[in-house]
């Protein structure tokens, strides 16, 4: 089966210190880049609040794939919109309205999208799918980069493409992932992959992102 591929690179594990070169040095190459924005509450970590992810937002030469690892998320999910993100992926653990805040974020002129952490169960949102642009699923616990993938997730991603059906959505992967594991997502139905530690911590990291592509097209069209 061949299907559109997309690498979204995240900058968890690049260097903060000179973001802009670190974006330039994938932009050719990746599809969005993938802004992982932690609020030290909704996860044990925190990366960047509303002001300085706009700034990022903003200077960045690629589209932002915005993913709000942050409590009570349905006003600043609009606000993240508003300010440009392509797409913006509320986490359904941390929303009060979800159909809402999702049709909120499309109307800004967002995709809009549901995030789902491990131990989350995608059927409970079968309701929402036409309010959603994407779905992310967690291959680690949100909060860190470089974690170990977690195959065990691999069935929800299946059930995740089997509910898509024909439907026009992304199915996103986040964590661990990795030349290694890329081959599993892509047979549970994955097509758009976060690839942090992977790209950042290799030696040539737009190299990294054109073999994981290269390996997801050849994979596609077996
Ligand atoms: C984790 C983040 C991920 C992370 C992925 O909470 O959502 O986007 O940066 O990094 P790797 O690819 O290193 O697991
Ligand atoms: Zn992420």
């Amino acid at each position: 089966m061949s299907r559109e591929i997309r690498i979204t690179p995240s900058i968890l594990n690049a260097n903060f210190a000179q973001l802009d070169q670190e974006i330039k040095r994938i932009a050719n190459v990746s599809d969005l880049l993938h802004l992982d924005v932690m609020d030290d509450i909704f996860v044990p970590n925190f990366t960047f609040d509303f002001e300085a992810a706009s700034k990022i937002v903003k200077s960045s030469v690629l589209a932002v794939d915005a993913h709000l690892m942050v409590a009570n998320v349905d006003e600043i999910a609009v606000q993240y919109a508003e300010i440009g993100c392509a797409s913006v992926t509320i986490h359904a653990e941390a929303t009060a309205n979800i159909p809402q805040t999702l049709k909120n974020i499309r109307k800004a002129g967002a995709r809009s999208s549901l995030g789902i952490k491990p131990n989350t169960d995608i059927s409970d949102y079968q309701a929402v799918i036409d309010d959603v642009d994407m779905f992310l699923i967690m291959t680690v616990e949100p909060g860190f980069g470089g974690q170990s993938f977690m195959e065990s997730m691999m069935e929800k991603v299946r059930r995740t493409r089997d509910l898509i059906g024909s439907r026009p959505i992304w199915l996103q992967v986040d964590g661990g992932i990795s030349m290694t594991t890329i081959e599993m997502a892509l047979d549970a139905g994955a097509d758009t992959f976060v690839v942090g530690s992977a790209v950042f911590n290799a030696p040539d990291p737009a190299a990294m992102v054109v073999s994981l592509r290269e390996f997801a097209i050849a994979y596609g069209s077996k």
